[in-house]
């Protein structure tokens, strides 16, 4: 579905992204683990068209994507959870979700894709009215997953979706993003908590100092002795 060819991303003379290829298969949960400033929050923001790449290209679904805009990634059917939850503070639960299907592929439908996501996130359907910004940080993350899935979108990427939230909250993020996967949607998930991130995936690429230093199932690279050392303190 989505295929990253020796991307090349810089920020002035500072090189983020070295080479970097991947495939993401439809129906797949793919993760993406690495150190801090290894370079995964800028793999994603090159993906949706937030950064403009020096070289290498990005397809998705065969049209190549690497000059285009975030609107228009979006528009194709790329969505995002960003980090950090970037949701609309002042603006109540069901106005964020409007805002999130904006997008051309979306309107139509939005009315009742809110039905859907109201199914699935039954706290956001009781908390319609209430100020998006006066919401737990459980909520909160909830409400900017429901954002995004009011764009229909086939592909969304996690940019560390259980960041700062509780034990059992990030629980219930995890077992979103499996529900959303076995509802046909693929994924690519950057977590911080990495012995999880490739439990719940089923490839895996490894990203130091902008490469890609190994690839490989989930379960492979759980096992594998240098993942389990730098990664998981083991
Ligand atoms: N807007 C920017 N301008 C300049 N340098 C940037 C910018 N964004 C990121 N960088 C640099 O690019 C490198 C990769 O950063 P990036 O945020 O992609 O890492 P990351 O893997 O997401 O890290 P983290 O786990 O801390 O979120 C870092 O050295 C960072 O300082
Ligand atoms: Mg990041």
């Amino acid at each position: 579905m989505l295929r990253v060819e020796d991307l090349e991303l810089y920020y002035g003379d500072a090189q983020a992204l070295d080479r970097v290829t991947l495939d993401v298969p439809a129906g797949e949960i793919v993760a993406i683990v690495g150190a801090n400033g290894a370079g995964k929050s800028s793999l994603i923001r090159a993906i949706a068209g937030i950064e403009r790449a020096r070289a290498g290209h990005i397809r998705f679904k065969g049209r190549d994507i690497t000059q285009m805009e975030s609107h228009q990634t979006c528009d194709l059917g790329i969505g995002q959870v960003a980090e950090g939850r970037q949701i609309f503070p002042s603006l109540s639960v069901a106005e964020n979700l409007e805002m999130g299907a904006m997008l051309a592929r979306a309107r139509a439908k939005a009315r009742e894709t809110m039905d859907e996501v109201f199914t699935l996130f039954p706290r956001l359907a009781e908390r319609k009215g209430q100020l998006a910004g006066t919401m737990s940080g459980g909520e909160q993350q909830m409400l900017s997953i429901a954002r995004c899935l009011m764009g229909q979108p086939e592909l969304i990427m996690f940019d560390e979706p259980s960041l700062g939230l509780a034990p059992t909250v990030v629980q219930e993020v995890l077992h979103t993003i499996r529900l959303l996967n076995r509802r046909g949607i693929t994924i690519l998930l950057v977590e911080q908590n990495v012995a999880v991130s490739l439990k719940l995936s089923q490839h895996a690429y490894v990203l130091e100092n902008g490469r890609v230093v190994m690839s490989g199932s989930g379960e492979q690279l759980l096992q594998d002795d240098r993942v389990r050392q730098a990664y998981m303190g083991l």
